[in-house]
Parts: structure tokens; C-alpha cells; sequence
């Protein structure tokens, strides 16, 4: 079994899908490894120390693709020099990558024209068996970490309280909304740095969790189930989140930062800032709209843009793991090593279709797309 770590070539990307750890493990296990020449190049990660894990270093490509019988990858394939990598890999091929399968749902159809075996890793369930390789739960918690540092390097005013010769200044206060794995860092990262931390989120569940960290949970009475059966939270009536909207509107003006991570898993964000409570704000905050990428919980934000509205500077940077390329990168490749062993065991392939993390997470087996909600976002599309 050939496996192929091929370099990103998407603009801001800069982890790598293996590191030399993962490597030497794959070798261990029996398969072989090609890595293109300066994959690990931004997380620091050298040609030589893949080498020495087991690897053999391919410069071209076309090449590395044409030999490979799984390909691990970050970022889902795109357009190099003319030529899709889907096009590079050989029929009936293994990819395991990131693939966003409900967004793009073009790539989907050209994976199973062209036969490959494709698992998305960014749908990986949340349950005990696969916390292992979580993969979004990794990412979300260096993500959350990084909004508050753009947050505390964006924002005019301090974040510690701070006594000096020209008085005390009080600490800033940070709203977080949502308190999921990437709101549950952010709150960490803001209590580290000494600021007041509330927090709101539509599941009661996290109250204790977010206590546990130091900071105030806002309470507000939704009547109502807010939680599906998986723990995930539920999309509101109109009127709770008219409700919710009036409370956020209360603690949002008083705030210095506002860092937004509310997400309902395959539905688009919700709107929690709207443009007219942006206007009132205190002058010189911050928000970061985390939720960008799913339309964004801020009526200003813009996908990969920072922007200055009535003062106020809204921040929705996209792809925030990989301005932490090594982590980012061990934690990428230690998850994608571990989904590596459930599907390769005793030297030899094993895609068991009943097992709930192999029918979580895979696209498409050769020609056929046997994800159901992938089928149905490509026939919506193509109607
Ligand atoms: P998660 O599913 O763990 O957390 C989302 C939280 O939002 C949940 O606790 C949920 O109860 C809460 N929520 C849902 N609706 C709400 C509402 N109406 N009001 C208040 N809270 C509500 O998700 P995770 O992994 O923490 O990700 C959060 C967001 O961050 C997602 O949009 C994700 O795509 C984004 N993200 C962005 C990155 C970047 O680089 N910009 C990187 C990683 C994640």
C-alpha cells in the first residue's frame, strides 16, 4: 500500500497531512510513504526528517499522484498548473482529506467520475469511539485560541486590569457566543489574559463547563428542547431567537470584544449580531465572526476580510489553524493517523461500510456517492 503526502497547494495553507511521527508509524505498519519535496516545509518539518522516518522524497507531483494508493491530504483538491489533482490520482484510489462534500459538491461528481474512494474527515461523528480522530474538535480548539489574540492585537483598548503611575484600568470584557470546542478555548485564552469573560449559549449543558473556566454564563429561559439527541444544539423558534437576540443586544454593547462561534451543524449560522447593534457598540471593539465560513453570526462580517463599521473592527478570518502550522500539523496528522488505522489493519485495506465512523465519513466508494445528505446536496444542485 502506497501512501502520498502531497504539499498544499491551496494560498493560505501551510499544515502538512503527515508529519515524520505519523510516518514512521505508517512504515511500522507496513505500507510505504512518498512525500513531496517541501510538504512540511511551513510547520518546520524537513525533507530529511521525513526521509529518516521511512519516506522517500518525490519532487514532481504528477508522479507522487500517479503511484499512490491513498492520498492524505489538508485541503480537498484543486486546480495545480492547469491540471486538477483529482485528475492526478489514479482510478480507484483512497483520499482522505478535509472536503467540505456538502459545499462542494462539483468535486464530489468529479471524485466518482474519476473512481476514487473518498473520505471526508471533516465529517467525523462526535462520539467517544472517534474523539480520536476529531479533527474539526482540533482545529476548533487552536481556532478559538487564535480569534482571541486577533481579537486582544485589533481591540484600542487593554485586556488585563492594569494599575499604574496614570491610574487603574479595568480589565476588558469579553462576550463569547457559543461555547463549543472552539467558544470553550477562546473563553480560556481571554480568562488567561485576565479579561471579564461572559458567555451565551443556547444549550444549558455548558453552564458548568463554562463556570469551570471562570466565567459568567448568561441565562436565558428558551422554553423548549434546545439540544438534539447527539448534543448538538437545535435550531430556535422565531420567537426564542427574537429572545435571544434582545439579551445578546444588552451584553454586546457593553462589551470590549465579541468573539462569535455559534454554528448549528449543516445549517447555515445564525444571526446574532445584527448591523444596527454593531452601531451601537463601544467605540475601538472587536468582533471576530468565527462562523464566517457558514455565513457568519455578525450582519458585517466578511469571509477572509477584516472590516471597520461605526467604529467598530469585525474581523472574519478564515483558516485560523493554519497560521499555527506545526500544532495544527501534529495534531492534523496524529487524527488522520489514527482514522488511518481503523482502515488499515494487519497490513490490509478494511472499509467496513457498517461501522458508524466508516459510514460517517465516506463520500464516495469508487464510482458511486454513498453519503445520503452528499447524494441529495448534488441532486439539489444539479436540478
Ligand atoms: P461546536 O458545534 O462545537 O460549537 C458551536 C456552539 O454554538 C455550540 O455550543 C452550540 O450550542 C452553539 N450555538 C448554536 N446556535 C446558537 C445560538 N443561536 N446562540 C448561541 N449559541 C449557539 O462548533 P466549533 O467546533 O466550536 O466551531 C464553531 C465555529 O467556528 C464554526 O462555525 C466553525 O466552522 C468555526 N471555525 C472557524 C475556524 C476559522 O479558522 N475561522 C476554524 C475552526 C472552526
Amino acid at each position: 500500500m502506497n501512501v502520498a503526502i502531497p504539499r498544499e497547494i491551496e494560498d493560505s495553507e501551510r499544515r502538512v497531512a503527515a508529519i515524520p511521527e505519523t510516518v514512521d508509524k505508517m512504515v511500522q505498519g507496513g505500507m510505504s510513504v512518498e512525500v513531496e519535496s517541501g510538504a512540511g516545509n511551513h510547520a518546520h518539518f524537513s525533507d530529511s526528517e521525513y526521509e529518516k522516518a521511512g519516506a522517500k522524497i518525490v519532487k514532481d507531483p504528477a508522479a507522487l499522484y500517479l503511484n499512490a494508493d491513498i492520498v492524505l491530504k489538508v485541503q480537498r483538491p484543486l486546480m495545480s498548473g492547469g491540471v486538477h489533482e483529482v485528475e492526478m490520482m489514479k482510478p480507484h484510489a483512497i483520499l482522505i482529506s478535509l472536503l467540505a462534500p456538502l459545499t462542494y459538491t462539483d468535486l464530489i461528481q468529479k471524485l466518482s467520475a474519476r473512481g476514487i474512494t473518498s473520505f471526508a474527515v471533516d465529517l467525523m461523528p462526535r462520539i467517544t469511539r472517534a474523539q480520536r480522530m476529531d479533527i474539526l474538535s482540533s482545529m476548533s480548539s487552536i481556532a478559538g485560541y487564535k480569534a482571541v489574540l486577533l481579537a486582544a492585537s485589533a481591540h484600542s483598548r487593554l485586556i488585563p486590569m492594569m494599575t499604574t503611575s496614570a491610574g487603574t484600568y479595568p480589565p476588558a470584557k469579553v462576550l463569547v457566543l457559543g461555547a463549543g470546542v472552539a467558544g470553550l478555548q477562546a473563553i480560556a485564552t481571554a480568562k488567561r489574559m485576565g479579561a471579564t469573560v461572559e458567555v451565551f449559549d443556547t444549550r444549558p449543558a455548558v453552564k458548568e463547563q463554562v463556570q469551570s473556566l471562570g466565567a459568567t454564563f448568561v441565562e436565558l429561559d428558551l422554553n423548549g428542547e434546545t439540544e438534539d439527541k447527539g448534543g448538538y444544539a437545535k435550531e430556535l423558534s422565531a420567537d426564542a431567537h427574537k429572545k435571544e437576540m434582545v439579551l445578546i443586544a444588552q451584553h454586546a454593547r457593553q462589551a470590549d470584544i465579541i468573539i462569535t462561534t455559534a454554528l448549528i451543524p449543516g445549517k447555515e449560522a445564525p444571526l446574532l449580531i445584527p448591523r444596527e447593534i454593531v452601531s451601537e457598540m463601544k467605540k475601538g471593539s472587536v468582533i471576530v465572526d468565527m462562523a464566517v465560513e457558514q455565513g457568519g453570526n455578525c450582519g458585517f462580517s466578511r469571509m477572509g476580510e477584516t472590516v471597520v463599521e461605526h467604529g467598530i473592527t469585525i474581523i472574519g478570518a478564515t483558516n485560523l489553524p493554519a497560521t499555527v502550522p506545526v500544532i495544527a500539523s501534529q495534531m492534523y496528522a496524529r487524527n488522520l493517523w489514527n482514522f488511518l488505522s481503523l482502515i488499515y489493519q494487519n497490513k490490509a485495506l478494511k472499509i467496513d461500510r457498517a461501522d458508524e465512523i466508516i459510514k460517517a465519513t465516506l463520500v464516495t466508494r469508487e464510482k458511486e456517492i454513498v453519503n445520503e445528505a452528499v447524494k441529495a446536496a448534488v441532486l439539489k444542485r444539479g436540478r
